[in-house]
């Protein structure tokens, strides 16, 4: 199969490139900067833009053994700027810097084959070029002269970025790029990626057992499902029972995965988490905690299996969020699959998924066989309710925290709004607040309700449910759990706050 390689160096529109392009039908991948091969299916070479200038001490280069002749090779923005001076032009700092839409206009090339000579552009730098070497050509200029695009043999540069929906014919340029310049084939779709993905593992575990940590979410159970059909009992499913599930959840996930014939072990290590969890209220500690617990379990049931690999269903979103291979974009939270886990254990690690993007892996999915209510499910993080029983967790909050979740979700079910946000939960503040019950005075706990709308969880907007529905929700929860006193429903975005309370 024919792939574009992207060469990541910190854009955060790095991922939006692998993504435009695999819509084409063509497979891209993100390669790291410094450690990237061409592959004999390699078709052609992205180099993605950043946020470095190339004249910084110690900036991202072009490895020494990049062979310009080889392969085609588009520069966007720094990636441009890395092909001009590799070439013997000059990148400078003056005055050449462009922000947002900006008219550019375009020569005939093959780039911009079937578009309009002028087009309105994203720009978003602060360098420009300066000169070009003799036998560079620029096949684009700003409406400000500033040069927007070069060309020399089978190698292009672009100063702004077609991969960003606010560029005019963007598309088209990536797809001339592809299609036209590489003559890449269009042939990738997930029967295709289901099919190389079986491959790739069965040669990367080899005769290897093995372990799979199942947290119920989507990206682990389609992680541990595809590695299945490529190793068979060689990989054995572990769920940890740490007491932080939804009511019920444990019981619904194993099910399911059994029924997909996943060779699944249930670990009940809820007297661990909470014994561990003892007297830690800090955020971040009690994320470390559960991460570190998370660790001794799996490498328990590891040597009792004789498992020397760990799969994870790390997607491209986590890697994103948790800072990109580039080692240049910012790190917003250590999310687990990517942060925590791996660095401290011995085991190797298996990530099939690390490409994937959760709309693809919801494909994926599909098309293994999982069924639609479980690849639909709202997202719930690693910790649990770790991160939603706020300050200190204890068998007991985390109890009244299950039945106030299953309230609400109930309630959301009932009124068929349980598809209208994309994640919706309960949250426990370890706040006393003083009610009236059939008209003594109670104190209890406070329960917020939180219900956001996302697409990749980075942003996300609070819900609006109709008022009616919090109502029942808030009646309920005060009606059938005698702990609680109050429930408020959170109305704030993502930023400034995040999705998870902790
Ligand atoms: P935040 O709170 O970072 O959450 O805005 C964004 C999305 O990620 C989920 N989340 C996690 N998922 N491990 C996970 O697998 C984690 O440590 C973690 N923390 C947050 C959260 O539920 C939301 O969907």
């Amino acid at each position: 199969m024919h792939e574009i390689l992207i060469v990541d160096y910190g854009s955060q529109y790095t991922p939006l490139l692998a993504r435009r392009i695999r819509e084409m039908g063509v497979f891209s991948r993100v390669v790291d900067n410094k450690r990237f091969d061409i592959t004999k299916e390699a078709r052609g070479v992205i180099l993605s833009g950043g946020p470095q200038s190339v004249y910084d001490p110690g900036s991202l280069r072009l490895p020494e053994s990049f062979d310009l002749i080889r392969v085609p090779t588009l520069g966007i923005c720094y990636g441009m700027h890395l092909l001009v001076e590799r070439l013997g032009g000059r990148i400078s700092a003056g005055s050449g810097g462009e922000y947002g839409a900006t008219m550019v206009g375009v020569d005939k090339d093959e780039l911009f084959e079937g578009i309009p000579d002028k087009l309105k552009a994203w720009m978003s730098h602060g360098d420009s070029v300066e000169s070009l070497s003799e036998d560079c050509e620029v096949i684009a200029r700003s409406s400000r002269g500033i040069v927007a695009g070069i060309r020399k043999g089978l190698l292009r540069g672009l100063q702004f970025h077609p991969e960003v929906c606010h560029t005019e014919c963007g598309n088209r340029i990536l797809s001339n790029f592809v299609r036209g310049i590489c003559k890449a084939e269009v042939n990738w779709s997930i029967e295709v990626l289901e099919k190389d993905l079986i491959e790739g593992i069965k040669r990367q575990a080899g005769e290897e057992k093995v372990i799979a940590g199942l947290s119920g979410g989507v990206d682990s159970s389609v992680a541990a499902v595809i590695t299945s059909r490529a190793i068979g009992t060689n990989l054995t499913g572990v769920f940890v029972d740490h007491g932080l599930m939804r009511e019920r959840e444990s019981d619904e996930i194993l099910s399911i995965l059994r029924e997909l014939r996943m060779n699944v072990r249930i670990l009940d290590a809820k007297d661990l988490f909470f014994s561990r969890l003892e007297g830690v209220a800090d955020p971040e500690q009690k994320r470390r905690v559960i991460g570190e617990a998370f660790i001794e379990v799996f490498e328990k049931e590891a040597r009792r299996l004789g498992a020397t690999v760990l799969l994870q269903g790390t997607i491209m979103s986590d890697v994103i969020e948790s800072g990109s291979s580039s080692g240049t974009t910012d790190k917003i939270k250590s999310h687990h699959n990517v942060g925590g886990l791996p660095e401290r254990m011995t085991l190797k690690l298996l990530e099939p998924l690390r490409q994937l993007f959760k709309d693809e892996v919801r494909l994926l999915g599909k098309s293994l066989g999982i069924p639609d209510a479980f690849l639909n499910r709202h997202p719930f993080p690693g910790p649990g309710l770790g991160v939603r029983v706020l300050g200190e967790v204890t068998p007991e909050k985390a109890k009244i925290l299950q039945q106030a979740d299953r309230i609400f979700l109930e309630t959301l079910r009932n009124n068929e709004e349980d598809r209208s946000s994309w994640q919706a939960f309960a949250v426990l503040l370890p706040v006393s607040s003083v009610g009236v019950k059939g008209d003594r005075r109670s104190c209890g706990y406070v329960i917020a309700l939180r219900a956001v709308d996302s697409s990749e969880g980075m942003t996300a907007t609070s819900h609006e449910f109709p008022w009616y529905v919090l109502k029942e929700a808030a009646s309920r929860i005060i009606g059938e759990i005698p702990q609680v006193s109050r429930v408020v429903y959170d109305l704030t975005d993502k930023p400034p706050a995040t999705i998870e309370w902790e």
